[in-house]
Order: C-alpha cells, then sequence, then structure tokens
C-alpha cells in the first residue's frame, strides 16, 4: 500500500525523523525527547487510529467513512491530547479499525500533511506508529525501528496504565499487548514490519536517557556536516 504525496505541499529542506515500533515500547517517549531536541514537530499517529476508534465507541451510530473524514479533516495535533484516548479498551479497538484500508487512507492524509508539511516554526517532522518508515515516509532522512521483549512493553504499558488510576491488571495487558502484537504484525494492510533500511534498538535493557543518546548520536551523524 503505497500513497501519493504529490497532493500534498511539500516543505524543502526539513528533518524527516520515521519510527516504528510495536506496542509500548518506548517509540512514544523517543519521538517526543527527539522532536523537542530538534525542534520537530511530532505526531504519534497510533492516537490517530486512537481518535477514530474513540468515534466508533461514542458515537456507533454516525460511524461512517462521510463522518470520519468530516472529523479528520478537522483534526487538530491538540485533540489527540484527549487522555480518554489512552486507555487499552480505545487501543484494541484502534488495532481493529487499523485494518480497514479506508480507514487508513483518510487517516494517511493527515500524517502526511504532519511529515511533509510541519509548520514552518519547525525544523522537521518525526512521525512514530507501525507504517511509517515502508508506507508513510520511506524517504525519511532517519529511520528507526525500536522495539523491546514483550514482558518489558508489557510491564511499562500496566504502570502507565496503573498510575492513571485504571483497574487493570498485568496479566490483561500482556493479553491486550500480544493480542494487538498478533493483529498488527500478520494484517494485510501496512503491517508492522522492519524496513531493511531502518535502524534496530531494542530498549529492553536500555534507560529512557541512553536509548536517546544512542538515537541522538544517529541523528547528528546524518544531519550534522
Ligand atoms: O501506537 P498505539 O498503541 O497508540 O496504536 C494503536 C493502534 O493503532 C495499533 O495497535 C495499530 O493497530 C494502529 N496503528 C497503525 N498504524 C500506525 C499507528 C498505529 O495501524 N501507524
Amino acid at each position: 500500500m503505497s500513497y501519493k504525496i504529490n497532493k500534498i505541499n511539500k516543505r524543502k529542506n526539513i528533518i524527516k525523523v520515521a519510527i516504528d515500533s510495536p506496542a509500548a515500547a518506548g517509540a512514544g517517549t523517543q519521538a517526543k525527547l527527539i522532536s523537542k531536541h530538534y525542534n520537530l514537530l511530532q505526531l504519534d499517529t497510533g492516537r490517530v487510529y486512537r481518535f477514530v476508534a474513540n468515534i466508533k465507541i461514542n458515537e456507533p451510530y454516525k460511524f461512517n467513512y462521510a463522518y470520519l473524514k468530516k472529523k479528520i479533516n478537522k483534526l487538530k495535533i491538540e485533540d489527540l491530547e484527549n487522555k480518554n484516548l489512552l486507555s487499552d479498551k480505545v487501543a484494541i479497538v484502534a488495532s481493529l479499525v487499523a485494518k480497514d484500508r479506508k480507514i487508513r487512507k483518510l487517516v494517511h492524509t493527515f500524517q502526511l500533511k504532519c511529515a511533509y508539511n510541519p509548520p514552518k516554526k519547525y525544523a522537521g517532522s518525526c512521525l512514530d506508529g507501525r507504517d511509517i518508515c515502508s508506507v508513510i515516509v520511506p524517504d525519511a532522512d532517519i529511520k528507526l525501528f525500536i522495539t523491546a521483549s514483550l514482558k518489558t512493553r508489557a510491564l511499562r504499558r500496566y504502570k502507565e496504565l496503573k498510575a492513571k488510576n485504571n483497574y487493570i491488571s498485568y496479566s490483561d495487558v500482556l493479553k491486550s499487548i500480544k493480542k494487538r502484537d498478533k493483529s498488527d504484525i500478520n494484517r494485510k494492510i501496512s503491517p508492522l514490519k522492519k524496513t531493511k533500511d531502518s535502524i534496530l534498538l531494542n530498549t529492553s535493557n536500555l534507560s529512557i536517557r541512553r536509548c536517546f543518546l544512542k538515537i541522538k548520536k544517529i541523528i547528528d551523524k546524518k544531519i550534522i556536516i
């Protein structure tokens, strides 16, 4: 699955960072740090699928492509900060809606605009998700595949959800992540996979800081003359 980006204005000479990862591997945290350090527009593309999932859960009778198109056309990055999008229920529905080709197409237009035409105040963009290196930003300057063991990821997500007072058990989180991995890796359209040209980073035994420093080294080498 590939998308034509000729309908989207492309800013020249911007830095584009693309990150793919399975759920809870630490990609979002790194994307935030990278974006802050290099002044990039950050988009957690999973949040857009979660936004769609939230509509499916809360407005089931209105949920159709035309309605979604309208909602996504009006979507602003700030809307993705909505705390309701963080729940496990929304995550599971997000991985279901993410299998729908038409929904992916609607979501991709928004993602392409963020990647290729970030507001002028930014030096570029940093997107993370499942199909960023392969489909959304195949010409990114830096491509990373961030992963961690299943147990590490489940524990991290469990702590995150628990801190937000969610009534959830570790075994439920583990099951949910396993299920999403299976669905994201095996789906026909835009499955999660490491592209040959992306750099693999396993964060299982890496602190957030050490992981960031590794990435910083990769980016600096690439962009600083
Ligand atoms: O990253 P996050 O866990 O928020 O993503 C929620 C779901 O959205 C994923 O499980 C995946 O199915 C879907 N997704 C996707 N493509 C992306 C980002 C997320 O299919 N680029």
